[in-house]
């Protein structure tokens, strides 16, 4: 019998197979029928700052005596952002008594003052641990990479001084130095790092002159630029590594094991295929272990990782050179 458990983060999970932040964990229904279908944890719908300031100015355009208080202003925007926050907490003490997996608390931030009491109050909630969903888009021409890449060690620092439950960052891989990045990361004294967040992107409607959302959800074949960083770095971070984009099966969860991920966190193939999709992966899972007679994830946990594989070189290729990729 193959067994699936993994540790990430401190956290006994089941299986490695968490539902990734997004929509689909924002309700305890959702989170009580991921569990039931197997899922191994679940991280929260991130709270979002940016959203708390929309719903305080929509509260406050709605209300008829908005000029006439200036201090309703002030009012309205502690109640709005008390009751969205009051939600949250809610929903996570909800989903610590009904649901026996880790919950994790997921924070997007704009400013680092507001993180400190969102974190402290994601705990006192009961969350088993804490994402920290950080992305600073590099658009300000004045700004220098050293400048946007201190903003996510203030943040992490002034987190790790309040909260005492794991703590991940969650980071895209718009980094030009991404191994010396993800390696000062994980010396901040975090438990996870999460490779990688994939955003919203734009488009532009070539009829209509406006700008659009590309394509929302995932590819598989999205997945190989997480690979190739999660093999590069799993024997090199001091902390967990959970990946995430792009992964859609069973073959895709066992590639990113394989290269030292110690689990996975999944969204757009659970909006595409459904909840019941982690049952298929579980399974793909389970039948490769007994194919290759492994009894537990430990014995094959970063065994294809850079510094195990033969030619860990082969992780560091770009170039469609002839005589690696096999075409011109
Ligand atoms: C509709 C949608 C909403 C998402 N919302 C969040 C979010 O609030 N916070 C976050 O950290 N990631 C969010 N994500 C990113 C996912 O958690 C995940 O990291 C990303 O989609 C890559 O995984 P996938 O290829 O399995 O979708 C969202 C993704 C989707 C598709």
């Amino acid at each position: 019998m193959a067994d699936l458990s993994t540790s990430y983060m401190g956290l006994k999970l089941r299986n490695p197979i968490i539902a990734g932040s997004s929509g689909l964990t924002s309700s305890i229904e959702n989170i009580q029928q991921l569990y039931v279908h197997g899922a191994g944890a679940v991280v929260l719908k991130s709270l979002f700052e940016e959203q708390i300031n929309f719903a305080i100015n929509k509260t406050f355009d709605q209300s008829e005596n908005n000029y006439s208080y200036p201090e309703a202003l002030d009012y309205i925007s502690h109640y709005t952002r008390e009751n969205d926050l009051e939600k949250y907490l809610k929903l996570i003490r909800e989903a610590k008594s009904k649901v026996d997996i880790p919950i994790i608390g997921s924070i997007n931030c704009v400013s680092s003052s507001e993180w400190v009491t969102f974190a402290k109050n994601i705990q006192e909630a009961g969350a088993d641990a804490l994402e920290l969903n950080i992305f600073i888009l590099p658009s300000d021409p004045r700004r220098k990479a050293e400048q946007h890449e201190q903003i996510y060690f203030d943040i992490l620092q002034s987190v790790m001084k309040q909260v005492k439950i794991p703590v991940a960052a969650k980071i895209s891989s718009y980094f030009s130095g991404m191994t010396n990045m993800a390696l000062q990361l994980s010396w901040t004294g975090i438990s996870g790092l999460v490779l990688f967040n994939r955003f919203f992107s734009p488009d532009i409607d070539v009829d209509k002159f406006e700008v659009t959302p590309s394509h929302v959800f995932s590819s598989p074949a999205e997945m190989f630029q997480t690979l190739r960083w999660v093999a590069m770095l799993s024997d090199k971070v001091h902390c967990d590594i959970a990946a995430s984009t792009g992964i859609h099966d069973g073959e895709a969860v066992i590639k990113q094991l394989l290269a030292g991920a110690k689990a996975v966190e999944i969204a757009s193939v659970l909006y595409g295929k459904g909840f019941e999709h982690i049952g298929v992966m579980i399974k793909e899972i389970e039948q490769w272990m007994v194919r290759h007679q492994f009894v537990n994830t430990s014995e094959f946990i970063g065994r294809m990782s850079y510094k195990e594989v033969k030619n860990p070189a082969a992780f560091e290729r770009v170039q469609f050179m002839k005589h690696f990729s096999g075409i011109e």
